[in-house]
C-alpha cells in the first residue's frame, strides 16, 4: 500500500511537471484540458461513481483476469479512432465495432454491467466514455499496475462509422506506427509506453504467421526472432491453418500467462523475443526508443508511472465536452431524440 501512495504522488508530480511544459511543447493533447479529476463530485451528479465502478470491476476481475488486456484494447480502439467518445460501443450495421480491424475486441459486457449499476445509482449522469476510462484504470490497478487519477467529464459521441477505423496492423513498420500515433496527438514516448500494453493478453496466430514462416514474402521466418522463441511459437501456431480450423489464441507475452502488470515485455523486446513485428521494432526505432525500452526493462517503477501517464493522455484525445455529444443512457445506442 505504501508503494501505491508513492506512485500516485510521482504521477501527480509528473503531471504537474508536464503541465508546465504543456504551453511550451504541447505535450498534453489540448483536448484533455477540459477533463478534471472528480468531475462527478465537483458537479454533484454522481459523487461516488469511482467507488461504485471500482467495486464492480473488482468482482469482474476476480472472475476473469483477462478483462484487463481486453479493456485496454477497447480503450485504444475507441480513443485512437475519432477520439474517446465511446463510439466503439455503439451497435449497428456499419459501426466501428463492425470493422474487421476490431474483430478481436471483447469485454463489452464489462461496460454493460458497470453502466447498469451506475444508471441505477445516478440515472443519466455518467457518460459511457468516462465509464470506459474508469474501468480501464481500475482493471490495471487490480492486475498489479499503477494507481492513478482518472480525468473525467467526457460526453458520448452520436455517431460511429466502420470507415473511420484506421487502426494499424500488428506487423506495421516503426515509421508508419509512429506517424499514426503522432497524427493522433501522441508522441514517441507514448507509443513506446503504450505498446507495453502487450505485456498481457492474447493474440491470434494469424497475426504472427508471416513472422514465423514468410516474413516480407521471403518464404523464411523473421531472421531477427530469437531461435527458441521461434520454435516455441511455430509449435503454437502451425503453418497451415486449414479452412474451418480455428485460428489459435496465444499469449502475447508467454512470460506472463496470468496477465499481471509487468515490464517483462521490454526484456523480451531486448532479447528479440517479441511476438508482433510492431513490438520487435522498438529495437530499431532509434536511440530514444531504444533507451526507453532499456529503461523500462530495467525499472518497473518508471514503466508504471509512464504507463499511467500515457494511458491518461490517450484517454484525453479529442474528447467531447460542454454541449457536444450526450450522456448515453445505454452505451449500445444513442439516446432517442
Ligand atoms: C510467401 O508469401 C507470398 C505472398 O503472399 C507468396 O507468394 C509466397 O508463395 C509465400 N511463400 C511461402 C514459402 O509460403
Ligand atoms: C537481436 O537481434 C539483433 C539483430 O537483429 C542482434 O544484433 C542482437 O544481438 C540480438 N540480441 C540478442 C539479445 O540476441
Amino acid at each position: 500500500m505504501k508503494i501505491e501512495g508513492s506512485l500516485f504522488l510521482s504521477f501527480a508530480v509528473m503531471l504537474t511537471i508536464c503541465r508546465v511544459e504543456v504551453a511550451a511543447t504541447g505535450l498534453l493533447p489540448p483536448e484533455s484540458s477540459p477533463l478534471i479529476r472528480h468531475y462527478y463530485k465537483v458537479h454533484n451528479t454522481c459523487a461516488n461513481v469511482e467507488p461504485f465502478v471500482r467495486q464492480q470491476v473488482k468482482a469482474l476481475y476476480d472472475k476473469d483476469k483477462t478483462i484487463t488486456p481486453k479493456l485496454i484494447k477497447l480503450l485504444y480502439a475507441d480513443c485512437m479512432v475519432n477520439g474517446c467518445d465511446a463510439s466503439i460501443l455503439l451497435d449497428g450495421d456499419n459501426t466501428e465495432k463492425k470493422s474487421p480491424k476490431n474483430r478481436g475486441l471483447a469485454a463489452f459486457a464489462v461496460i454493460d454491467i458497470v453502466k447498469k449499476v451506475i444508471e441505477a445509482r445516478c440515472p443519466g449522469a455518467v457518460s459511457c466514455a468516462d465509464i470506459l476510462n474508469i474501468v480501464v484504470r481500475d482493471a490495471i490497478f487490480f492486475s498489479g499496475g499503477p494507481s492513478y487519477p482518472v480525468f473525467l467529464g467526457r460526453r458520448d459521441g452520436l455517431q460511429s462509422d466502420a470507415a473511420w477505423v484506421d487502426l494499424p496492423s500488428p506487423s506495421i513498420s516503426w515509421e508508419t506506427a509512429l506517424a499514426y500515433f503522432t497524427k493522433k496527438g501522441l508522441n514517441m514516448q507514448d507509443m513506446v509506453t503504450l505498446l507495453g500494453g502487450h505485456m498481457m493478453g492474447r493474440t491470434r496466430c494469424s497475426n504472427i504467421l508471416d513472422r514465423l514462416y514468410n516474413v516480407s514474402n521471403t518464404g523464411k521466418p523473421d531472421p531477427t526472432m530469437e531461435a527458441t522463441t521461434l520454435s516455441y511459437l511455430q509449435k503454437q501456431c502451425p503453418k497451415k491453418v486449414k479452412l474451418g480450423q480455428s485460428n489459435p489464441l496465444i499469449n502475447l507475452n508467454p512470460d506472463n500467462p496470468t496477465h499481471k502488470f509487468t515490464n517483462s515485455y521490454y526484456s523480451r523486446v531486448l532479447g528479440n523475443k517479441s511476438l508482433l513485428g510492431v513490438d520487435q521494432q522498438l529495437l530499431y526505432g532509434g536511440s530514444d526508443a531504444y533507451d526507453l525500452t532499456d529503461e523500462y526493462a530495467k525499472g518497473i517503477e518508471d514503466f508504471r508511472g509512464e504507463f499511467a501517464y500515457s494511458i491518461s493522455r490517450m484517454g484525453g484525445l479529442k474528447v467531447l465536452t460542454g454541449n457536444k455529444g450526450e450522456i448515453r443512457l445505454n452505451c449500445h445506442v444513442v439516446n432517442k431524440p
